[in-house]
């Protein structure tokens, strides 16, 4: 079930892709629970297994320009067409006229797909030896913590999946930002890339969708998700009476709070590639950790800081 990603074991998962199954792999942002993206039947096997509802539609992992050209249809944006340039491979997904190849399970109907070549070595050998564009979203229960290491996939969709290919923690650990073009070049999800860095490679200003104000008019923008089992407010721990801590976890960016249950520190440097990398696997440990809540700390709303903050108010929302 999980295994190490080596040559054989990638070719073994390929080969479950091509003849219609579910395996899990390692990206350089989450692991991904990956079917045949040309499939709908094996594509329907994902919304199954996550329990997630088929109007979130999917991001299709390709390993080149020619399964560029078998999902997507002209025309390619210019903009778009630098941003693969500068960041592909790579986490950033573009959204980009559908082709109708793509079962429309796969986009939830829209006319358009969601879509990246992933820079890590496991997940590109993978759509590679498949030799067909793999759907994937994060391997997880729909709504639930996004997992960073096999064993969070295993704990969760172990039993769901036929395979789970081990490489250890994800160098991101944090999902892929997501960039549309409605044409005006807009974030849909704030992630591994900033926005800032967007920005400076396509020498325009990139508009956020704020999930503040989402009623979902992108689907997918749900504001409840990546969600622990236990309640996490988004609070100044300093603030809080001391007799209030003993039963909650603290999600610190770089200082520990005295008198939490439990505590986990993003980044002591204040590192925000490192700490956005460390979020859900603090987030996963203190959800089994003996406490009632999760007490999270402001992140500063910049650079990677703005993705981590994106997750910790999603999280915090009540269900
Ligand atoms: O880093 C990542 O992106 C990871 C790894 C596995 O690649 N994948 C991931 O997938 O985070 P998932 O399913 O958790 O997120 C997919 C989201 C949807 O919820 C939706 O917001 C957006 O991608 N999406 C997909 N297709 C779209 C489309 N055609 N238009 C707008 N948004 C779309
Ligand atoms: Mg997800």
């Amino acid at each position: 079930m999980l295994r190490a990603a080596t040559r054989e074991a990638i070719s073994a998962a390929a080969e479950i892709v091509r003849s219609g199954g579910l395996v899990a792999f390692p990206t350089e942002t989450v692991y991904g629970l990956g079917a045949n993206a040309l499939d709908a039947f094996a594509a329907a096997k994902i919304f199954e297994a996550k329990a997630r509802p088929t109007f979130d539609p999917l991001i299709v992992h390709i390993a080149d320009d020619a399964m560029l050209r078998l999902v997507v249809d002209e025309p390619i944006p210019p903009l778009a067409r630098r941003a693969m340039q500068r960041f592909w491979p790579g986490p950033l997904t573009l959204v980009l006229p559908k082709n109708s190849r793509v079962p429309d399970l796969i986009t939830a109907g829209l006319s358009t797909v969601a879509v990246r070549i992933p820079a890590h070595r496991v997940a590109h050998a993978l759509v590679m030896h498949a030799g067909v564009p793999i759907a994937a979203p994060s391997a997880n229960p729909f709504g639930a913590l996004s997992p960073t290491c096999a064993e969070h996939v295993q704990a969760t969709l172990g039993d769901r999946v036929a395979c789970i290919l081990d490489d250890g923690p994800t160098p991101f650990g944090i999902e892929s930002t997501i960039l549309a073009f409605l044409p005006e070049p807009t974030i849909l999800r704030p992630g591994a890339i900033a926005r800032e860095a967007i920005e400076e490679a396509l020498g325009c200003n990139v508009a956020v969708v704020s999930i503040a104000t989402s009623t979902p008019s992108v689907p997918g923008q749900l504001p409840q998700h990546y969600a622990p089992r236990i309640p996490l407010r988004i609070v100044d721990p300093a603030s809080v009476a001391p007799e209030d801590r003993r039963r909650a976890g603290l999600l610190a960016f770089r200082d520990d709070v005295p008198g939490y249950g439990a505590s986990r520190i993003l980044s002591p440097s204040g590192n925000l590639p490192e700490a956005a990398a460390q979020l859900f696997a603090h987030l996963h440990d203190l959800e089994s950790s003996d406490i009632d809540r999760i007490d999270a700390q402001e992140i500063p709303e910049v650079g990677l800081g703005v993705a981590i903050m994106d997750r910790l108010r999603r999280a915090s929302i009540k269900s």
